[in-house]
């Protein structure tokens, strides 16, 4: 079990008050929930999920609340914060992760169609820089709300397509195609085979891009400026990794894992293929 405590923007320990009998049932309960690399002291306490809160939770609960509002259904719901600090989420049953049911192109191609079903239902949500984590972005005006972190372990399954999309933490005003960029990244995905999945490695990536784009309803213009986005996308998360390792914690641990020569190995590999890719895309 991870300590209660730790973990980005919590509270800190456990909160004055709280009874040791409440401290031990909340403890006793609390199963951790690992996926990802950054938050620490993610966990499922019966039909909810407890994240440490950050900077941009206000924001992110205005957008869920905003989803909800919207009929969208591929999100986890707000409940609240807790008495330590954390946000309360909804559990949403599923799987996530690759293998071999959300390796599939049927599974890509429903991604598609969520993606773009999340971006609409974002319509009329204010689109201010201001409250979101951040990170590398186009340079045209946004357009939505971006997921902005769409990897396979930010995704739940049921029945072996994608149901819903989870962790928040880097949403953030964008153009759609900058967050389609980012989701391809991971999905079709723009990679050196080295450093794939063993499931993604030996796929038709640039037929993958196509399928995505015709679920998502891509338009011609933005097809041709999939690639050129892609090679700004990586140059710009460069940039932004490296200055987050700087601070240490959990961006220092996937910096010197590697994190910054799988982005550089990405891009050689786009420049050495990027005409084919084009080919099929547009
Ligand atoms: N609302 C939810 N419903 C079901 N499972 C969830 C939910 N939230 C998180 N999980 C599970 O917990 C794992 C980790 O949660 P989350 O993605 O929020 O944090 P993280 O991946 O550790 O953080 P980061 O992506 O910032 O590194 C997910 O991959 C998923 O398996
Ligand atoms: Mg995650």
């Amino acid at each position: 079990m991870r300590p209660v405590g730790g973990g980005k923007g919590q509270a800190g320990g456990v909160q004055k008050g709280l009874s040791c009998r409440g401290m031990v049932a909340t403890l006793l309960h609390e199963i951790p929930l690992q996926g990802g690399d950054v938050t620490d002291g993610v966990v499922r306490v019966g039909d909810t999920v407890r994240r440490p809160a950050s900077t941009s939770t206000p924001a992110v609960h205005a957008l869920l609340r905003h989803l909800e509002a919207a009929g969208f259904e591929g999100a986890p719901r707000v409940l609240g914060m807790d008495r330590l600090g954390r946000e309360i989420l909804t559990f949403v049953p599923g799987t996530t992760g690759l293998d071999l049911a959300s390796a599939t192109d049927e599974a890509l191609a429903c991604l598609g169609v969520l993606l773009r079903d999340f971006h609409d239902a974002t319509a009329g949500f204010p689109l201010v820089a201001e409250g979101w984590e951040g990170g590398s972005n186009d340079d045209k005006a946004p357009e939505v709300i971006g997921h902005c972190d769409l990897t396979p372990e930010n995704v739940i399954f049921r029945g072996g397509l994608p149901h819903a999309m989870i962790d928040f933490d880097l949403a953030r005003p964008t153009t759609r195609l900058f967050d389609i960029v980012t989701t391809l990244r991971h999905w079709a995905p723009i990679a050196d085979p080295v450093d794939r999945h063993p499931l993604l490695r030996n796929l038709d990536v640039g037929e993958r891009l196509r399928l995505f784009c015709d679920a998502y309803g891509v338009p011609p213009r933005d097809r041709r400026r999939l690639l050129e986005l892609a090679r700004i996308r990586f140059h710009r998360s460069y940039a932004v990794m490296r200055t987050r390792a700087t601070a240490g914690g959990n961006w220092a641990k996937m910096w010197a894992g590697g994190a910054g020569q799988r982005i550089r190995r990405a891009a050689a590999w786009l420049d050495v293929h990027e005409d084919e890719l084009h080919a099929s895309l547009v």
